[in-house]
């Protein structure tokens, strides 16, 4: 079964703790949180001292997606401040593998985001270290936008390169009920949803028609 991971940068700042009790009543399996800082991304939005005010609000594993620039020095404050899953963008590491490292090293998961731009052969050496895998389906930065279609033939080719490891495909960008179907049917097992999710007040019936 597909799980959901509600991208709270669609949600509403002002109420952010009620939005995310909201996320969990209305059977979310992860909550995705966007973390860009103005310069790898053109947009900017959640630190470490948001992250650990609103922790206490949900058991959900928090799934931190860092849009950032230098994410090794940026991934050791989120896995402190309640991080379960952080996710680095292949193409802002210097040595990814060693981030990758330091991230497991600190009791977290490990996750890897390629920009649709990005083949997923950059993640051939690193397979063995990593629980998950973002494919972007949109370029990073703001949520509406439109789901690109050829990213499913990577998700397809991810799927076949990770084999009978333990590692998760998850999407994100431009996620309904439509690119929802063709995504999972493609191989990918978490869908992160921003606008879909909160395009009405009713957050259980908009999670379940993705799922
Ligand atoms: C985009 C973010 C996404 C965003 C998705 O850079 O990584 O998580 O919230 O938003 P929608 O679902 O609106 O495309
Ligand atoms: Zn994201």
């Amino acid at each position: 079964m597909v799980m959901i991971a509600p991208s709270i940068l669609s949600a509403d700042f002002g109420h952010l703790h009620q939005e995310i009790s909201a996320l969990d009543k209305a059977g979310a399996d992860l909550i995705h949180i966007d973390v860009m800082d103005g310069h790898y991304v053109p947009n900017l939005t959640f630190g470490p001292g948001i992250i650990r005010q609103i922790r206490p609000y949900t058991s959900l594993p928090f799934d931190v997606h860092l849009m950032v620039d230098n994410p090794e020095t940026a991934a050791g404050w989120f896995i402190s401040a309640g991080a379960d899953i952080v996710t680095v963008h292949a193409e802002a590491c210097k040595h990814l593998d060693a981030v990758l490292n330091s991230i497991r090293e600190r009791g977290c998961k490990a996750g890897v985001s390629l920009n649709p731009s990005t083949p997923e052969t950059v993640l051939e050496y690193v397979l063995d270290k990593v629980d998950l895998i973002l494919v972007m389906t949109v370029n990073p930065g703001f949520g509406g936008q439109v789901f690109l279609p050829e990213q499913l033939k990577k998700i397809a080719r991810i799927k076949s390169m990770i084999g009978s490891r333990d590692i998760k495909i998850e999407v994100d960008g431009g996620i309904n009920a439509m690119t929802a179907a063709e995504c999972s049917a493609a191989g990918a097992d978490i869908l992160v949803a921003g606008t879909a999710v909160f395009a009405s007040k009713d957050y259980r019936k908009n999670i379940d028609a993705l799922r």
